[in-house]
């Protein structure tokens, strides 16, 4: 049988950069209308998982090994063992929040993929998919901890932000 794919669908999204890669993002996901019969069913799912083709990453250039997350001070490993979008095949693959379908536009929570990314399947999660204790490398979990560190600096930043809207808006009441 043929390799043969095709987009069933596209990402709207005005999530920033941030945004996206915090799992914050809340964008749209809309199917066209050929295939919005095969929604049906999907919003009683509270989680799905979205694959996605990286059609914005460069033309791949061989390289079998990357520094995870481009962080040089971190030992190269082979593509396969990260989720680098630099691979062969540029598909990614994210489980989301599913808030809500109205007809065939779908609401997600935390895709971390671009606006006009094209979507090549969407499944439910299942409970098979998930494991306890996964083992992981050791740089994987540094590098989870320092993104969590991250979020954190950005969610108390924007906290801020709206705390110092908030005084304004008093005072100007
Ligand atoms: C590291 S990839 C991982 C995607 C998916 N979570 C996975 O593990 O397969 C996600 C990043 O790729 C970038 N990206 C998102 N959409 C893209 C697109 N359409 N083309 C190229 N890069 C994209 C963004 O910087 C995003 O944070």
């Amino acid at each position: 049988m043929p390799l043969k794919l095709r987009p069933i669908g596209h990402v709207r999204t005005s999530a920033s950069h941030e945004a996206l890669r915090h799992g914050s993002a809340v964008s749209k996901i809309v199917i066209d209308p050929m295939f919005a019969k095969g929604l049906e069913g999907l919003e009683d799912f509270s989680h799905v998982y979205v694959l996605f083709w990286l059609h914005d990453v460069p033309e791949w250039s061989n390289r079998l090994k990357v520094h995870p997350r481009g962080r040089v001070d971190i030992e190269k490993v082979g593509v396969f063992a990260t989720r680098s979008p630099h691979r062969p095949n540029p598909i990614g693959l994210t489980l989301v929040k599913l808030l809500s379908r109205r007809g065939r536009t779908l609401s997600v929570k935390g895709l971390d993929a671009y606006d006009g990314t094209p979507v090549l399947d969407i499944k439910p999660h299942d409970r098979r998919d998930r494991t306890p204790r996964p083992r992981v490398p050791r740089w994987w979990k540094e590098l989870s901890r320092e993104s969590k560190h991250a979020c954190r600096a950005t969610r108390v930043q924007i906290g801020r932000r709206t705390h110092a809207a908030g005084r304004y808006a008093s005072k100007t009441l």
